[in-house]
Parts: structure tokens; sequence; C-alpha cells
């Protein structure tokens, strides 16, 4: 079967949006830009202000804006830092890179860290947490920001899916001491190849962070202030995500109503778990929409013979990847989730006709 729905349809939106993709590559290569140059200040001011944050700083990688925090804050050997084991690996990655331990705590239904669980994890050693807004879904930030105060944690959101989501009407990236954001090509708001950001209110770690980013180097090409990294934001990527910034909030609607269409449709359907309902304190962005099925694998094998292309994140949990080390974590909550969960085409191009073939493909399996 010929691929009917793709999960995210790259070119899609290039032919949409040619002749702005091709102006963003004429002026760049035209004015000889490449690196720390205009067009990236510009994207880093319009992400500060959009977000509600002082610094925007852009880097090469979601990867490496995590791991540029941890070590700005200063993670080290004997440190402990609490995240959940539900996550792409970078999170924990971040916290491993820097000699630091990961401490992982389970999720609740919404994918994302149960803070209920976080203050029995937290011991002596623990110096941080890395929160992970999943799917689009701000964590209950209130809570967790009221636990940091009391015993004095540093906090790096991981808002790489999570671009425009707000919590009691704050955006995440606003709360913690940093943020960072993955601009990888699938995200809300992809690049052509990587792209990452930190997000900070702190002058002096947006100092670090700027030196960290460029070899140790912020107001000048002589002055070395530490070693550091190469992990710049190219000025072409930064172009190409601004001009894409524009249709930001226009995009997430049409996220929106995909999601509702999607809710709709399962509400009444024996087996399957429709993406999480939020509350009125949240504003989902949906990154991903998340089906649960207690027949996963049969639905999965299903929707990829019917042409439709489905993601599992991520089937096996990363407490339970050998090469990790993490084994000795009981996480029940997230074990059972990566059994049942997949993800289903969801990007603001997808016209209705392609939603209701996934529909229809999903119903015809239901019981
Ligand atoms: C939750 C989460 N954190 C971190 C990252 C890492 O971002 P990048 O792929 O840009 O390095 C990703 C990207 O997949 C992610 O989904």
């Amino acid at each position: 079967m010929t691929c009917k729905v793709r999960f995210v349809n790259y070119p899609r939106q290039y032919r949409l949006l040619k002749t702005e993709f091709d102006a963003v590559f004429e002026e760049i290569m035209s004015g000889g830009d490449f690196i720390l140059r205009r067009h990236l200040e510009l994207f880093e001011s319009n992400i500060a202000a959009y977000v509600g944050c002082k610094h925007a700083i852009g880097v090469n990688t979601g990867t490496d804006a995590l791991y540029l925090s941890a070590h700005a804050l200063g993670f080290g050997a004997g440190d402990e830092i609490i995240t959940v084991g539900h996550t792409f690996v970078a999170t924990i990655g971040a916290i491993v890179q820097c000699g630091a331990t990961p401490v992982l705590v389970d999720i609740r239904d919404d994918f994302n860290i149960d803070v209920e669980q976080i203050e029995s994890a937290i011991t002596e050693k623990t110096k941080g947490i890395i929160p992970v807004h999943l799917n689009g879904h701000a964590c209950q930030m209130d809570q967790i920001m009221t636990l940091a105060k009391k015993y004095h944690l540093r906090v790096i959101e991981d808002a790489a899916q999570a671009l425009g989501a707000t919590f009691k009407g704050k955006r995440c990236a606003s709360f913690g001491d940093t943020a960072i954001f993955s601009f990888y090509p699938a995200k809300m708001l992809g690049t052509a190849g990587d792209g990452g950001m930190v997000c900070t209110n702190d002058d002096q770690l947006a100092r670090k962070l700027k030196a960290l980013r460029d070899n140790g180097r912020v107001d000048s090409v002589e002055e070395i202030e530490c070693y550091g990294y190469c992990s710049r934001l190219d000025n072409l990527h930064a172009a190409l995500l601004d001009m894409k910034f524009k249709y930001f909030d226009t995009w997430v609607e049409r996220r929106r109503e995909i999601a509702e269409r999607y809710d709709k449709a399962f509400s009444d359907i024996p087996g399957l778990i429709p993406h999480p309902k939020s509350s009125k304190d949240y504003f989902d962005v949906y990154q991903n929409y998340v089906l649960r099925s207690s027949k996963r694998d049969e639905l999965v094998a299903y929707l990829r013979q019917s042409g439709v292309e489905v993601l599992v994140s991520w089937p096996t949990p990363l407490h339970k990847q050998k090469a990790l080390h993490l084994d000795h974590f009981k996480l029940p909550k997230t074990e059972q989730i990566s059994k049942e969960v997949l993800s289903l085409p969801m990007y603001p191009e997808l016209t209705n006709e392609e939603v209701d073939y996934v529909l229809d493909v999903v119903k015809a399996l239901a019981p």
C-alpha cells in the first residue's frame, strides 16, 4: 500500500510557501550573512517577546539547549536531577553528559510528570528538576516552581514540544531558570535541519549561555570568557524559522481544529482513549495527537497497511533501555503508557479529507 497520509508532509509546506522560502534563501545567500547575524538576533527577540522572557539564545539543537542549560546552571558530579522516563532521550542525556545523576519519577494520564511524586524523590543531593511539556501540553508549573523554591532547586523546562502552550495564562518556557525549544523539522516550528533555543530571564545565565554556544566568546572574537562549544543556530535557519513564525498562531489553531475532529470521532469507541482533555488552566498546542489503545500494535499495523504513517513514542521506556542503566526506577504508569500510545498525523497542512481517512481506518478496526 502506498502512503496515503504522511506523518508530516514537508514538501507540501514548501510548495505552499515556496515564494517565501525561496526569498529567504536568496536574501541570505546574496547577503553572505551566515553566523550570529541580524536574522538570528531578530528571531531570538521575536521568540523572547512571544514567550514572555528576557533572553532567547539560538543554539544548534534542542539537545544542546538542554546540555548547555545544565552546564550553565552548574549541574555536575554528585548532583541529582529529577525528570521523567517518558521523554525523548536527550532530556536525560543532558543530565548524564554533565556528570549528574538522573532521578526518574512517573507520569500521569496527561503524559507529563506527576507532581505529587516529586517531593518524595527530593534528597539532599537534588539540585534541579527538568519538567517536560510533552505533546504541546504544559506541566503543572505552579506546583513545580513552589517545590523548586522550597528546596532551592534550579528548573530547566524542556519545552521542545510546547512552543505556544500555556499554563494559567503564562507561556511554557517563561517559568524556569532556563527553558529550551527544538526546531527539529517535525516540531511545530521546524527548520530545514537542526535548531534549538534556550530562554531565560537571568542576565548572567544568558551571558554564560552565549559564551558556551560560541567557544567562550560573547562581545568580542578576541576575548575568551570560558571554554565553550560550537553550538550556534545558523542565520539561514533563523531566517527560515522567523519567516515561518508569522504563521505559527494560525497553525496552532489548525492543529486544535484537527484535534477536535479526532476527539469527536474517538470519544465513544470502546478500547480507545483519545488524547487527554485539558482543563481551562491549559492552552494545548498539539505537537502530537496521542491515541491510546489496548490493542496498540494491531492498530499501528493496520494503519500502516492502510497507508497512514503513525509514530510510537516510545515503545521501550527509557528506564528499560539496557544501555542507559536506569532499570532501578519503578515507573508503572510510564510502562503502561509505552504499551498503549500511538501518535496520529498532525500538522496544519493536513486536509480534512486526510483526517477523515485516518478516522475511517481507526474506526474500521474498532469492535
Ligand atoms: C521532549 C524533547 N526534548 C528534547 C528534544 C531534543 O531536540 P533536538 O532533536 O532538537 O535535539 C526533543 C526532540 O525530539 C524532544 O521531543
